[in-house]
Order: C-alpha cells, then structure tokens, then sequence
C-alpha cells in the first residue's frame, strides 16, 4: 500500500514547516503492522527502533487499536476534575504491575513530565532541594528534567538550570556515599541508560543507593521510560529476581500507551500520601483515549508473555551476533540492548537501512548500535537482523 504523496513530497512539507530541531531520516513513514512499518513508497522496514522504543506491543496492535477505538466513540476526553471508568481501570492495572507497596499513580502526558513531577514530589515530600542524577544520563527537555540531564549538549546549552541539581558518576557507589547528604532531596537514574550507550547498573549497585537514600532519607526515582513496561524482561527493572530493588517512585513513559502519548510516576504509598492536592497537575494526563491504551497495552503485555518474549529474544540477539566479525560485546538487558561495534555505529545504522532495517545509534557512544524493538519481535527477526549485521560489517 503507498500513500497518496511521495516521500520526497512529504519531506520537503516538513522541512518547510517544522521548526528544524529534528535530525530526520530520509524516510516517511505512512503504516506500521507488528515489527514492520511501510514508508510512501511502498517500502517495507523491519522495525528494531520500535517507533523510538514506543511500540511495545508492536505497530498497530489489534486489540489496542480496538480499544482505543472503542473509546474514541464513547468519550475523547474529560480532565480529572471527574472521575472516568476508564482512567480508574487505568490506574488499578498500572498498580497491579508495580512492585508491592507502589500502588499510587499519577497520570501525564510525556517521560520528561514525569521526571518532572518526581523531582517535584522529591522537594515536597523531603522538604529539600539537592538533587543528584546520573552523568551521562538522560531525562527530557523541560528545563527540570534538563537540569538532570548529562549528555552532550541537550544541557550544556541550556544553562544555567534549576539550582542544585548535581551529577554523580554512573554505577560508582562510593562517590553517592560521599556526596549524598541528609540535605539531598532525591537521586534520579535510569536502570539502564539507553542514550547514554546502554550502559546497565548493577543489582549491589541499585540496591547501594537504595541504603543509601534509606540512611539519608533522599528519595530514589528510577526513570523507568526505556526500561520499563516489560522490554527487559520485567515489568519493571527492580522487580527483576536477582535485583528485587524498591525504589520510592517510578517514572513510565514510551511504550505506556503502545503510541497514545501517556507518562506516569508510580509512588510507593508512604510518598503519595505527602503529596499535597494542587501539587501536580496537568489538563490532559489521564484522560479516557489515552487511559483505554494503557489497559489494553498492559493486557497484551500480560497475556501474551511479551515480557518473557523480550527477555528470550534479547538474548537470542546477545547469542546471534556474538562471534561475528566487528561485534566486540552486548550490553543492556531484554530488548534494550546495545550492540558494541569495533567502530562507529552510525555507519552501521545507515547500511543496515540498506537491508531495510531501522535500529538506532547514541549520543552517549559512537560505537554502541542500539536495539529497541517491539516486545513482540519473533526469532526470525533476530536471524534477519544478525545476518545482516554480519553483511554489513564484512
Ligand atoms: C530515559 C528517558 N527518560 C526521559 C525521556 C523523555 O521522554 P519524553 O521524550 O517522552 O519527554 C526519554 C526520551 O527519550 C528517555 O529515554
């Protein structure tokens, strides 16, 4: 199936009119079905981005089309000054996922709003205003989550940000003990930091910082954006067996909503029951379309194993692109993995196009190819993409 314009048509209109902040690919997309999406032309991709790490539960999932469909005819929208079915469905299944004890909820719209709300909710409930986050971290580009991010230029050129925001060396528990105080508010990372070259924590590492916030009363924030909703092979990463570490507040975005924009920081109950009414809020977090491809998202999720599916298929690519030629290692967990390449990766990227598959490079390292394929991907994706790999690196 093509579209009525060509590729070329549709990106001279953006060009034209967008505002010039994205560094596009020479492809526009028109349709997306599973792992695959269709550009103008008629071209067919196999999809290892996911749509940007969004497309959990595949392009176009049918029973999240479904539902949202269903619901777009019932009700687009009412904001939380009422009560709706479906945002109280919502809310009860993202509770049901989250580790024992997180069973509060707010509702926004984007990862970077949520980062937003739990650096708010860490000053309220803690009564102070320190906040460390991670070097080579990433958390969004309003100017608080800005604050907290340490990659490239996203910051740099923004400053100065919110005062006393601060950045600790990634996985280097002895520089947290040494900086974080009585005084320190709360500590933001990513499990995983997927733009900062998948560079993964470990368990003593997450479990330092939560005896670390326990002795300080800083709150931990785990920016669950990238790593959570099932792509490493739990619903989230500290309900992972080995690793069983309970932050205070988890931040959701990306493949929440399958592609309907919606965030949510998940609080343990203690935490929620400080945050006082008017301290958050925002007119379109919660509302019902959005809210109908939460629970239906997070029912495919459930029933169709796509968590368990990731955690397989994220090693069956660990496996398969072992051994070949210029692949030096993986990091990463489940399908947030990052291929280490013996060069660039973005020459990797661009050539792998060649074989019609989208993947991703990073801000963080030039050598890391980054995969963030739907959770649904099958076994002879994994065997399409490694030996393509190996053509190209040839
Ligand atoms: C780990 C992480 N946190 C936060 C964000 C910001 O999310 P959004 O672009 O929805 O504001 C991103 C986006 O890529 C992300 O990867």
């Amino acid at each position: 199936m093509t579209s009525r314009i060509t590729t070329d048509e549709i990106r001279a209109d953006e060009a034209r009119f967008a505002i010039p902040t994205y560094a596009q690919l020479p492809i526009a997309v028109v349709r997306g079905e599973d792992c695959t999406v269709w550009d103008a032309d008629g071209r067919e991709w196999l999809d290892l981005y996911g749509g940007h790490c969004v497309a959990a539960t595949g392009h176009c999932h049918p029973r999240v089309v479904a539902a949202i469909r269903e619901q777009a005819g019932r009700l687009l929208f009412y904001s939380n000054v009422m009560a709706n079915d479906c945002r109280a469905e919502a809310l009860r299944k993202i509770a049901a996922t989250a580790p024992e004890g997180m069973s509060k909820v707010f509702l926004c719209n984007s990862g970077a709003e949520a980062n937003e709300a739990a650096i708010k909710i860490a000053r309220r409930t803690t009564g102070r205003r320190e906040f460390f986050a991670m070097r080579n971290g990433f958390h969004g580009r309003t100017m608080g989550a800005l604050s907290a991010t340490d990659l490239g230029h996203y910051y740099e050129d923004y400053q100065p940000g919110v005062p006393d925001h601060r950045f600790l060396p990634f996985g280097d528990l002895g520089a947290a003990q040494r900086a974080v105080t009585e005084r320190t508010a709360g500590i933001l990372l990513e499990p995983i930091q997927s733009m900062g070259g998948m560079t993964t924590a470990t368990a003593e590492y997450l479990q330092g910082l939560r005896d670390l916030c326990d002795r300080t009363g800083a709150l931990l924030a785990f920016d669950e954006i990238q790593t959570g909703v099932g792509r490493t092979g739990a619903w989230w990463y500290g309900s992972h067996a080995e690793t069983r570490v309970r932050p205070d507040v988890i931040t959701s975005a990306k493949g929440l909503g399958s592609g309907v924009p919606v965030a949510a920081v998940i609080a343990r109950d203690e935490i929620a029951a400080k945050v006082k009414e008017g301290d958050q809020g925002t007119t379109f977090g919660g509302g019902p379309l959005a809210c109908a491809a939460v629970s239906a998202t997070l029912d495919v999720i459930r029933d169709e194993k796509l968590a368990e599916n990731a955690a397989e298929r994220g090693a069956e690519i660990a496996d398969a692109v072992k051994g070949i030629p210029g692949v030096r290692g993986t990091r990463g967990r489940g399908l947030l993995l990052g291929v280490v390449l013996d060069r660039d990766a973005k020459g990797v990227v661009k050539s792998l196009r060649d074989h019609g598959i989208l993947s991703g490079s990073t801000p963080g390292d030039a050598a890391v190819l980054r995969i963030l394929a739907p959770l649904t991907l099958r076994s002879g994706h994994v065997a399409r993409f490694a030996a393509a790999l190996r053509k190209v690196l040839a």
